[in-house]
């Protein structure tokens, strides 16, 4: 894979310049290191036309009009560029030995083919790190290069189906009365998460300022306030709210917002609620409404506009 091969020889540079610096007395072990070549000898690639005549359909279905025809472009290898050079496979007749063939591979093995290309597209840079990688779900489990169902993205199936298939747990909160409109089309997974991993918890997007994906639709809730309520900013949306789904109006954590306040303000730990009007007769359990700005305010110190 040439792809592959000028980046090895890149990585390797850059960790010999390191070296070259502390150790600059061997400056010829490390120039030899620096010459190796890649694993796959170029004389051994057939080319893409050559895989044609035996496997027709597959050129013609699942290569010729999809995103990765562009791998034959300039000298770039097109199918070999992932399954490896040919030139034995087609002298023994197409001898399955002599190929890289996906089903004999490991999610790891298979990830790190597809990664030699993708990996540092931002889409894609945490990829080995992320839940999906450390849990054996691979790029091969969501996109099919050849038989995807999807051709946007090459997926298997689009999403929040794709999702639902591994993910029941989300399947059901998205089936709740209040929720993310997810399956009417509205807001996507991928708004919220980003499958390919990402550097927050739970693969969930951050804006670039670092702030909480929430914030990309609801601006209104960022502020910065004069008066913050400090759960919004430490603890995040999801101390109060559940992002997908929730049998209580507001996808509020709790059924009634009374409690979902007096589970932090209790005393000792907090300022409880004081004064006549906070006596919890059935006229105030409904706090936000005196407490109105609840997620911040210029006005008032207790969010009450
Ligand atoms: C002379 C005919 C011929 C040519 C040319 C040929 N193949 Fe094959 N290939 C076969 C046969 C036969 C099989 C085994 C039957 C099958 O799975 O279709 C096969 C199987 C494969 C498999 C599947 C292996 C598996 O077990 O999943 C891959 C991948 C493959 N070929 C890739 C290529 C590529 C890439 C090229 C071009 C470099 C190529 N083939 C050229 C005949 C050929
Ligand atoms: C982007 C990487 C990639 C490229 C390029 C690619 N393949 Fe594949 N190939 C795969 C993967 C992954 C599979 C496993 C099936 C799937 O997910 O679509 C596969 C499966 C196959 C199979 C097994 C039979 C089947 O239908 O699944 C054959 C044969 C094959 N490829 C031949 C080719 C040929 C011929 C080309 C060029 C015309 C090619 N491949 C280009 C990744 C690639
Ligand atoms: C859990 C499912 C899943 C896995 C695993 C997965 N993807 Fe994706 N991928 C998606 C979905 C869904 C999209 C569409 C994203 C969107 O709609 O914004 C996508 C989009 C893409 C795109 C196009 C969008 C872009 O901007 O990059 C590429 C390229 C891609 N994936 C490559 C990979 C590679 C390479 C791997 C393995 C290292 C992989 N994917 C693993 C689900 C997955
Ligand atoms: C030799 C380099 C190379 C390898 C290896 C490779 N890809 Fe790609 N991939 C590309 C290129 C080039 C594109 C087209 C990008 C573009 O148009 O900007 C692409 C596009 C994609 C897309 C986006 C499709 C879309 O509709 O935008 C997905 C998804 C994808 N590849 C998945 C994979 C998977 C899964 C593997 C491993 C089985 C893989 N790729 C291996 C080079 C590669
Ligand atoms: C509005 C944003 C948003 C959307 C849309 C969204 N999620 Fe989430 N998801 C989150 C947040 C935030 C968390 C972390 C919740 C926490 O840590 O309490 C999460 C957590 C998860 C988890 C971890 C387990 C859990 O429930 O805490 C999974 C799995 C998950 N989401 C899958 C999905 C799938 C599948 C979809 C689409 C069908 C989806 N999410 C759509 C925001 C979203
Ligand atoms: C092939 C099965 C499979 C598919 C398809 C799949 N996932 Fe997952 N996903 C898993 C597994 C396994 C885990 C790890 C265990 C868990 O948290 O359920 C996981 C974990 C997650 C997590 C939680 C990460 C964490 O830190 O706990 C999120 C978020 C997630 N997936 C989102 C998605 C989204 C969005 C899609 C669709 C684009 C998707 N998944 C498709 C299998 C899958
Ligand atoms: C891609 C845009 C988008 C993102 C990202 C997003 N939301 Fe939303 N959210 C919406 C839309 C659109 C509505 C309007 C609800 C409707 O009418 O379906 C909504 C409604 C809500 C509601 C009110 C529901 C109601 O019953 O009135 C809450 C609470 C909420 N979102 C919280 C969050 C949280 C927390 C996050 C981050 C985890 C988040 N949202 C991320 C688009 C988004
Ligand atoms: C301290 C608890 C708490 C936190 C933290 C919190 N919310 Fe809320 N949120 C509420 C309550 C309570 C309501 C219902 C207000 C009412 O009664 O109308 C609400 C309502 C909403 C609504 C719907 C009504 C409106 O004002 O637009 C959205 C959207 C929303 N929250 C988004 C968010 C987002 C995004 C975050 C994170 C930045 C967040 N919330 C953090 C308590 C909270
Ligand atoms: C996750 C914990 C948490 C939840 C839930 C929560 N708060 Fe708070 N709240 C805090 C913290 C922490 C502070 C700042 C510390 C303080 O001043 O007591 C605060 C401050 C306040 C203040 C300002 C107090 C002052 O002294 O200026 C008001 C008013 C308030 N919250 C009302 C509410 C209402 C109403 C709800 C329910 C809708 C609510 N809070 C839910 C943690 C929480
Ligand atoms: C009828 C209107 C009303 C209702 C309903 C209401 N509050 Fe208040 N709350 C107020 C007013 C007025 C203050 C005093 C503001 C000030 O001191 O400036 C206050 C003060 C507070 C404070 C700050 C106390 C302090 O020492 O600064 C908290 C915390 C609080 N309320 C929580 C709640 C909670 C939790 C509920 C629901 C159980 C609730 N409030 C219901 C009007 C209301």
């Amino acid at each position: 894979m040439k792809k592959t091969g000028k980046r090895r020889r890149c990585a390797a540079g850059l960790l010999l310049g390191g070296w070259a610096l502390l150790l600059a007395s061997v400056p010829t072990w490390a120039q030899s290191a620096g010459d190796k070549t890649p694993t796959e000898p170029p004389s051994q690639y057939a080319g893409s036309d050559a895989c044609k005549t035996c496997h027709e359909a597959i050129y013609q279905n699942g290569f010729e009009g999809t995103p990765h025809f562009k791998t034959t472009l300039k000298d770039g290898h097109g199918c070999e560029s992932c399954h490896g050079p040919g030139a034995q496979h087609i002298a023994g007749g197409g001898d399955v030995t002599k190929i890289v063939s996906f089903k004999a591979l490991s999610r790891e093995q298979s990830n790190s083919r597809c990664l030699s290309c993708h990996g540092e597209s931002r889409e894609q840079s945490h990829f080995a790190a992320s839940v999906h990688a450390s849990s054996g779900v691979g790029c091969v489990d969501c996109h099919s290069p050849h038989h995807a169902n999807e051709e946007q993205y090459l997926l298997v199936k689009s999403s929040p189906q794709l999702c639902y298939g591994c993910h029941t747990a989300a399947k059901a909160d998205f089936a709740k009365p209040f929720h993310h409109r997810v399956n009417e089309g509205l807001v996507e997974c991928n708004d919220c998460h980003n499958p390919h991993g990402s550097a927050t918890l739970r693969q969930t997007r951050a804006l670039p300022s670092g702030d909480a994906v929430c914030y990309k639709c609801h601006a209104d809730k960022q502020g910065p306030f004069v008066y913050e309520h400090v759960p919004v900013k430490t603890e995040g949306c999801s101390s109060c709210h559940t992002p997908h789904g929730s049998t209580n109006p507001r996808l509020l954590r709790v059924s009634q917002v009374n409690l979902l306040c007096l589970q932090c303000h209790t005393f000792p730990t907090l300022s409880p609620p004081s004064g006549p009007v906070h006596n919890q007769s059935q006229k105030y359990q409904a706090c936000t409404l005196c407490h109105e700005a609840i997620h911040g305010s210029n006005f008032n110190t207790a969010f009450l506009k």
